[in-house]
């Protein structure tokens, strides 16, 4: 993650997910899912700002970043508020993991649409992280940080580890960074109305046989988008269209267009298709904004 000083300020920019691939192995006792996932950064990023707070408790501002992207709609009225938001469980998380007695003004400008599968909220607190250990000169070591990351969230890790791309595995906490080729060409699509990660979860099915993302990371090492399309995968994509009946919209108006593959991104809703170049993603993005299905990037993963 880009993390920067200017004057007294942190700033950090955080960037969106997409899985190109996501099996689900097991129902854990505890409750969650042992996940195999592939995810690659996004060129769709929020903004976080750090300044030290001179009072008694730490404050967050969240800002829509508006007129970024056409038919963006309000970010901030979706965002929890309070002890649910993980900005602030990140804040509290590592107060007390450091026994810092500090407290910190921070200011979000909002691009990643919320409850979308686009990991906007675990990005955040990984810059949060990031941004305060800069701050506050904490010097904790990366594994210190990939262990607070984990106890605040599974896709956490994936935002505080050095790589643009990564099988994610556990719960979605280890992670194996992969390379592949930079400036994979993406469009997006966020529908109106977002899902909770946990009420898609509690729909899915643990399958007899349990795919692999190995045949989808040879394709894409190779550059054959067309067949790293058709390996693309998500398990979570059956369950959130029981739920949000625009997920299966999306997927028969993709399934129309000239794209190398498609599905949702994550627990949904957001639904991306994998483009041959950034030429035909801009061209299907102007297409899809015409239609006003929602929300519409082009955009390319990221380092
Ligand atoms: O870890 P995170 O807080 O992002 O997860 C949100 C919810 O999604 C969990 O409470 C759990 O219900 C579900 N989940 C799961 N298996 C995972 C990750 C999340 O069941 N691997």
């Amino acid at each position: 993650m880009r993390c920067w000083q200017q004057a007294e300020a942190v700033f950090v920019r955080a960037p969106a997910k997409l899985n190109l691939f996501l099996e689900i192995h097991a129902r854990r006792p505890d409750g969650y899912h042992e996940l195999e996932t592939l995810m690659v950064r996004i060129g769709i990023y929020d903004t976080l700002c750090f300044e030290e707070e001179d009072s008694e408790e730490s404050h967050l501002r969240l800002l829509d970043a508006g007129g970024c992207f056409p038919g963006m709609t309000n970010r901030r009225g979706d965002v929890p508020q309070g002890s649910d938001n993980l900005i602030l469980q990140a804040v509290r998380a590592l107060q007390q993991y450091a026994g810092v007695d500090r407290q910190v003004r921070i200011t979000v400008w909002k691009r990643i649409p919320v409850a979308s599968g686009l990991a906007g909220g675990s990005s955040d607190a990984a810059a949060t992280l990031l941004g305060l250990n800069h701050l506050w000169g904490l010097q904790l070591s990366r594994a210190e940080l990939l262990h607070l990351g984990a106890s605040l969230g599974s896709d956490i890790n994936f935002f505080l580890a050095e790589t643009s791309a990564a099988v994610c595995r556990g719960r979605g906490e280890i992670i194996q960074p992969v390379v592949l080729p930079v400036g994979l060409a993406f469009v997006v699509v966020r529908p109106f109305g977002g899902l909770s990660t946990a009420a898609v979860f509690r729909q899915c099915q643990v399958p007899a046989k349990a795919r692999s993302v190995q045949p989808l990371l040879v394709a894409l090492r190779e550059g054959q988008i067309h067949q790293a399309g058709r390996l693309m995968h998500n398990a979570l994509q059956e369950p959130a269209e029981v739920l949000h009946s625009e997920i299966s919209t999306l997927r028969k108006r993709f399934r129309a267009l000239t794209l190398a593959g498609h599905q949702m991104t994550g627990s949904g809703t957001a639904y991306f298709g994998l483009c041959p170049d950034r030429r035909v993603a801009h061209r299907i993005a102007g297409v899809l904004r015409a239609e006003r299905r929602g929300e519409v990037f082009a955009t390319q993963s990221v380092t």
